[in-house]
């Protein structure tokens, strides 16, 4: 899979090569891939389009997160300069359409209408969840519901349509394809609670990101939106100011609100009932050492420090 990262990446423009290079180099954990190869194995694929699928589900990621920091205006990814530090906004733009493009070219090569019925489903929604992101940012009135709905849009959809495509490429029953899907959906939303989590408690040479950086932008993640709903009156205020004014000038006293308010605990309690729904959802799937693995990513999806 990595392979054919590395070569579907080419140009003969320069500067694309350049701002390609420079965010694969950076690595990632290569989770959703992860799950394209261990969904597939789980239900007895044995091809060889699952690297190839693999390698579109990572760059489909890759594309987003070049334009998510240019969005979210983040200095630090992959515990290096982002790719708009380096290159700008310009460069990050356009080589993320180029990822992304290339992704599609990639994906009509395995020839399967399921499978870009599927991807072009999920690339749209992941969309549609960054700009109801956008249309609630410095929003303090947020519902919780509103909230898990763009989480699951602009993560989660990747993470379900990766399962999904596994047991696809597999030939597996509908039930199986559906509880592969239901399961990446869940792993997925997990992830995102946690890495809102990690946004106020992480440590940024481990995450490889800044901390702070969802309030600075007035991103009402569960953290806030927690303390704001069940916090006392005086952490509810202060931390309902930070997320209406921006700016990361807040950043400390609310660190303290969300910690004393148990906002923390109860957004990992979330990710670990989403991760137990996910875990659950693989009991149809046959026992194999893929669907071990796959059980061993509910777990990290919530212990991850990185
Ligand atoms: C970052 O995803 C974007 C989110 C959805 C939180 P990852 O944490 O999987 O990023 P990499 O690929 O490992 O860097
Ligand atoms: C990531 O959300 C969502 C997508 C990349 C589509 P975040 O904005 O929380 O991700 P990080 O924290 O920048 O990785
Ligand atoms: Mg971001
Ligand atoms: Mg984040």
């Amino acid at each position: 899979m990595d392979t054919e990262i590395r070569e579907r990446l080419h140009s003969d423009v320069v500067l694309i090569r350049q701002v390609a290079e420079y965010i694969i180099g950076g690595g990632g954990k290569r989770l959703r891939p992860q799950l394209v190869l261990l969904s597939a194995g789980a239900l007895g694929y044995r091809g060889s389009a699952h690297h190839t699928l693999a390698a579109v589900v990572e760059f489909i990621h890759t594309a987003t997160l070049l334009h998510d920091d240019v969005v979210d205006e983040s200095a630090l990814r992959r515990g290096r300069p982002t790719a708009n530090t380096e290159f700008g906004n310009a460069a990050s733009v356009l080589v993320g359409d180029f990822v992304y493009s290339r992704a599609f070219q990639m994906m009509v090569g395995i020839g399967n209408m399921r499978v870009l019925q599927i991807l072009a489903d999920a690339t749209n929604v992941i969309a549609e969840g960054e700009v109801l992101q956008l249309m609630n940012c410095r929003n303090a009135d947020i519902e919780e519901e509103s909230y898990l709905r763009v989480i699951r849009y602009k993560t989660a959809k990747l993470f379900e349509a990766a399962g999904r495509l596994g047991a696809v490429l597999a030939g597996a029953t509908a039930a199986q394809e559906d509880a592969m899907a239901s399961y990446g959906m869940h792993l997925g939303t997990a992830f995102q609670l946690i890495d809102d989590v990690l946004d106020y408690s992480g440590d940024p040479s481990v995450i490889g990101k800044n901390i702070g950086d969802d309030l600075a932008e007035g991103k009402p993640t569960l953290p806030l939106i927690h303390a704001i709903c069940r916090g006392t009156p005086t952490e509810a205020g202060l931390v309902r100011q930070a997320l209406t004014e921006g700016g990361a000038q807040h950043l400390d006293e609310v660190l303290t609100a969300i910690r004393r308010s148990g906002a923390l605990d109860y957004t990992r309690r979330q990710a670990e009932a989403e991760a137990e729904t996910a875990r659950n959802a693989l009991s149809v799937i046959p026992a194999s050492p893929y669907r071990d693995s796959l059980i061993q990513l509910c777990g990290f999806a919530v212990t991850r420090t990185h």
